[in-house]
């Protein structure tokens, strides 16, 4: 019998789509990458750029299709067509802007109102690009903040800088490599890469503990709560975001603060 012979493989070819507020970088990620050079003047994307290279991932050469979007509201028409038979999509925010991070859940509300009730977001690698890193200033939006975002819903982060290209390979060739092992399972997102190493209780307990408004709202009791009270709600928030058991990002800050807040309370509290 004949051995069978190992037919070189085709070129994969997938589309890839950035996405986020104007002027966070899109453009500028996409340049630093494919022609290692950045352009400080801001030159406005107009409706949607489109571009083809090709990469190396593994042993497998890649075509990738690359439709960068604008980021202007008043764009929403021209970008509402490219969103299906999307593989990867590029989520950039600005870190020294607030409204460009809090901005990311709308907009991953546009591609699933554009991709219909039939379409799947479920099969597609998303990559948060945490931008403008190099601005250590004026940051406000810590990495702790938007790596809970992005790792509690089975997204990749990446701290990034179009203009040191800080983080900007490493996102790429981690980004497209998902997308291989997604296209090599048949096109759905294989199940190591969704599984969630904390629960939804723990993300969102240290969300509600980074907005709450004074201690007895980080401890989730009523002011004027008794001792008993606060040491029971300190013990559940204990055991629910201790470093040693909590993988989450943020946790440990989370946790430091719980029990200041609880060490304050109990000082003014016979
Ligand atoms: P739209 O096409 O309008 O959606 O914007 P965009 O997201 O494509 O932004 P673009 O890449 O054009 O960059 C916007 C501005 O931010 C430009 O002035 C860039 O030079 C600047 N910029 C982009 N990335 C970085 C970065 O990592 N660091 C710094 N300091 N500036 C950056
Ligand atoms: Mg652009």
């Amino acid at each position: 019998m004949e051995a069978k012979r190992k037919e070189p493989r085709k070129a994969l070819r997938i589309k890839v789509i950035s996405m986020g507020n104007a002027e966070v970088g899109k453009s500028c990620i996409i340049k630093r990458y494919c022609e290692k050079r950045f352009v400080p003047k801001y030159l406005a994307t107009i409706g949607i750029d489109y571009g083809v290279t090709k990469v190396q991932v593994r042993d497998r050469e890649i075509k990738v299709n690359i439709f960068d979007m604008a980021g202007h509201p008043f764009f929403y028409e021209v970008r509402n067509e490219f969103y299906k038979d999307t593989q990867g999509v590029i989520l950039v925010y600005d870190v020294g802007l607030k409204e460009s991070f809090d901005a990311l859940d709308s907009w991953l509300a546009e591609m699933k109102q554009e991709l219909g009730p039939h379409g799947n977001m479920e099969n597609i690698v998303f990559v948060v690009c945490a931008n403008k890193v190099d601005c250590t200033k004026h940051r406000s939006v810590d990495e702790s903040e938007g790596r809970l975002w992005a790792e509690s819903r089975g997204f990749l982060y990446f701290e990034t800088s179009a203009q040191t290209g800080e983080g900007i390979n490493e996102m790429f060739q981690t980004f497209y490599s998902a997308i291989v092992d997604l296209c090599d399972n048949g096109g759905k997102r294989p199940m190591a890469s969704m599984s969630v190493s904390f629960t939804k209780e723990q993300a969102d307990t240290i969300r509600r503990i980074r907005s709450s408004k004074d201690s007895w709202d980080m401890l989730g009791v009523k002011p004027g709560a008794t001792r008993d009270e606060v040491n029971k709600a300190y013990r559940k928030l204990a055991v629910l975001l201790h470093p040693d058991k909590c993988m989450a990002p943020g946790s440990e800050d989370a946790f430091k603060a719980v029990v200041n807040a609880r060490t304050a309370l109990l000082k003014n509290i016979k």
